[in-house]
């Protein structure tokens, strides 16, 4: 299938980045289509990391990237990054869509107040997404328009009375703010000018035609707005569905859903987390895996495979088959196990509870794993162009366990964070 949606089956950090720089080789177009700046996708290539926040990670093979309607944009961290990367000597290829929504430093300064509870990424997310809901947002149609300044300043007159209720700002800084903030993104306007155009009819005519076209998703579907741990959760759509509001995927053209988890389980900020280590057990699996956020570098929770949470993850978002990343990192450490079912008071539930104090309670049910063969990389290099039969006893057993469990196939294996770390069954 030509067509391929990307998505977190966790909750994020899963190594969609890494997954996303190895399939946009046979793609045509990339496009992120959810999320903002929380985002920090790794791709690892050549000795060269890169951290993308916003440019697809389709970037590294010079292919035409976009930034879809469904993503939200600080302008000024957009550009730091398209300077970033053109410093180490590549050509963005990049398209934004005029309609996705602006992140100003208001929504910044009110993620830091309110935050907090969640344990948000502070990017300003929830405040502009709630905002566009709230349909006092701006565009970045309307900050490269020719009275850019004048639609900044009559839109932050809808927010004055929250900026200042909130005591965000006094009077006096307020007025101060509406006269920097409207030439500040008027003057980022001008520069994102050869950036933005209709990108909804490029991905609509490409994903017609012969091209082929990778939605990159943001977070992970347990993140999702709807269906994750709410309010534990991000603010804007994170299931495979997005991809098609958010990004200009085309009912009715049959698309390839491919759900990425790691080998463990991982999750950044606050919320309910059933199979969370604590201890020697998660610091050794956090050294291991060096599980530090790629946006605000905070430790990562960790903790043993949740089946059971992957499962409902799959069904929610429709992921038809699985990339699993991070099976070297699981060789490195001992006590395995994978979370089979929850219980609540005793008793087995045969449903992902909804209410986040309901999930906390929950008990999991675990299976021993027996400990995960530690290949050298000449060892995985000669599986590349083997099958799962080839594989070690117990990587092939590990990943036949769970797709008994989760009923659809994982059809590619990461053994590492670089390109080539990669088996494609
Ligand atoms: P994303 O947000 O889903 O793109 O994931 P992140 O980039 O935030 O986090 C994934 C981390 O795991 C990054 O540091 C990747 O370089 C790394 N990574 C991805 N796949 C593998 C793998 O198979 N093995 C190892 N050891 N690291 C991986
Ligand atoms: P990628 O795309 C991991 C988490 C935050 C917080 C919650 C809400 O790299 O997988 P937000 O700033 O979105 O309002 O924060 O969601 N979060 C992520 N966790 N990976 C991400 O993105 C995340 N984006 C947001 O830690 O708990
Ligand atoms: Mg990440």
């Amino acid at each position: 299938m030509k067509n391929t949606i990307v998505v977190g089956a966790q909750w994020g950090d899963e190594g969609k980045g890494k997954l996303v720089d190895v399939l946009a080789e046979q793609s045509n177009l990339v496009v992120r289509f959810n999320g903002g700046g929380n985002a920090g996708h790794t791709v690892m290539h050549a000795g060269e990391t890169y951290k993308f926040h916003y440019m697809p990670s389709g970037m590294l093979h010079n292919k035409l990237c976009i930034l879809g309607t469904g993503v939200v944009i600080n302008p000024k961290d957009l550009l730091e990054e398209i300077e970033l990367f053109t410093s180490s000597g590549h050509t963005p290829r990049l398209k934004i869509s005029a309609r996705a929504h602006i992140i100003f430093p208001h929504h910044q300064l009110i993620d830091a107040k309110e935050g907090g509870k969640i344990g948000t990424t502070g990017r300003g997310i929830g405040p502009a997404y709630s905002q566009k809901a709230s349909r006092i947002n701006l565009r970045i149609l309307d900050i490269i328009a020719d009275d850019a300044r004048g639609r900044i300043k009559e839109a932050l007159k809808d927010v004055k009375d929250i900026l200042i209720y909130e005591e965000i700002f006094t009077l006096d800084e307020y007025q101060d703010y509406c006269r920097s903030v409207s030439e500040e993104y008027a003057s980022f306007g001008e520069k994102f000018k050869p950036y933005v155009t209709d990108t909804e009819d490029l991905v609509r005519r490409a994903g017609s035609s012969e091209e082929s076209v990778l939605f990159e998703g943001a977070q992970g579907t347990l993140l999702d707005l709807n269906y994750g741990t709410y309010p534990f959760v991000t603010s804007s759509s994170t299931l495979a569905a997005a991809a098609f509001v958010g990004g200009g995927a085309i009912p009715g053209i049959p698309i390839r859903i491919l759900g990425i988890t790691k080998a463990y389980t991982t999750r950044v900020g606050e919320g309910p987390f059933p199979t969370e280590l604590f201890g020697d057990a998660a610091s050794n699996l956090r050294k291991a895996g060096h599980e530090y956020g790629a946006t605000t570098g905070r430790p990562r929770r960790v903790g043993h495979l949740d089946l059971y949470a992957l499962r409902y993850a799959i069904r929610i978002s429709g992921i038809q088959e699985l990339a699993m990343t991070k099976i070297d990192t699981l060789a490195l450490v001992d006590g395995i196990k994978v979370c089979t079912g929850y219980m609540i008071d005793g008793k087995e539930i045969d449903y992902f509870p909804a209410d986040s104090p309901t999930l906390e309670k929950v008990e999991p049910i675990y299976e021993d794993v027996p400990p995960i063969t530690n290949l050298t990389k000449a060892e995985w290099v000669e599986l590349k162009e083997k099958s799962k039969k080839d594989l070690p006893d117990s990587i092939r057993s590990y990943i036949k366990f769970i797709e008994e469990f989760v009923e659809i196939p994982i059809t590619i294996l990461s053994h590492g964070p670089e390109r080539n770390e990669t088996i494609v069954f």
